[in-house]
């Protein structure tokens, strides 16, 4: 199999974040998309090694902040390369409260949303979730995954869903 042809499925770039006991914590995920209209439906896909992943779990709640072409590269890095488990990400990245959840403030909307139901996949679990609130902020264009990895030049490390041995 080409393993390539995955990288002709199309994606954005989002921080999904939720909360750890009073902290903000999350993390960097290519893997979100909208389920349904109605009622409003998300998914995203979590690795299990994630931290974010049991942080979910608990709080029944996660956030998706939808990066755009000019967010800035440094939150994609802090939030896909290190663990909550070591380091308050959101202490190094502004943000604030939307349905009391974190959301990234250099980002071109937000949605949150309350799990509704999960699948476990051999290595991640797929988080179903009922969308509370959302909006737009601003009109820069939403990044890509391809302009990630085109434009950005970045990578995607090995809890990626799409990653892809050198
Ligand atoms: C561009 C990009 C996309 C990513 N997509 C996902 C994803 O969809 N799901 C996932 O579980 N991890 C994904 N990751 C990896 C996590 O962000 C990374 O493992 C992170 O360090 C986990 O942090 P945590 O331990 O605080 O949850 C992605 C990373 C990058 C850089």
């Amino acid at each position: 199999m080409n393993k390539n042809v995955f990288r002709n499925l199309s994606y954005g770039v989002y921080v999904v974040s939720t909360w750890d006991n009073g902290r903000a914590t999350g993390c960097t995920a290519n893997s979100a998309m909208q389920i349904t209209s109605s009622p409003a439906t998300i998914a995203v896909s979590i690795n299990h090694d994630n931290y974010t992943n049991s942080c979910i779990k608990d709080t029944g709640r996660f956030a998706i902040s939808i990066l755009s072409e000019k967010s800035d590269p440094m939150i994609i890095g802090t939030f896909g390369f290190y663990s909550g488990k070591e380091k308050n990400k959101f202490d190094e990245v502004e943000h604030k409260l939307f349905a009391n959840m974190p959301v990234v403030s250099d980002a071109c909307g937000y949605i949150t949303c309350e799990v509704i139901d999960t699948m476990e996949t051999e290595t991640h679990t797929v988080f179903l979730g009922r969308v509370l609130d959302g909006d737009v902020n601003g009109n820069d264009d939403p990044m890509t995954y391809s302009y990630y990895h085109k434009v950005v030049k970045g990578k995607s490390p090995k809890n990626a869903p799409t990653y892809i041995a050198d």
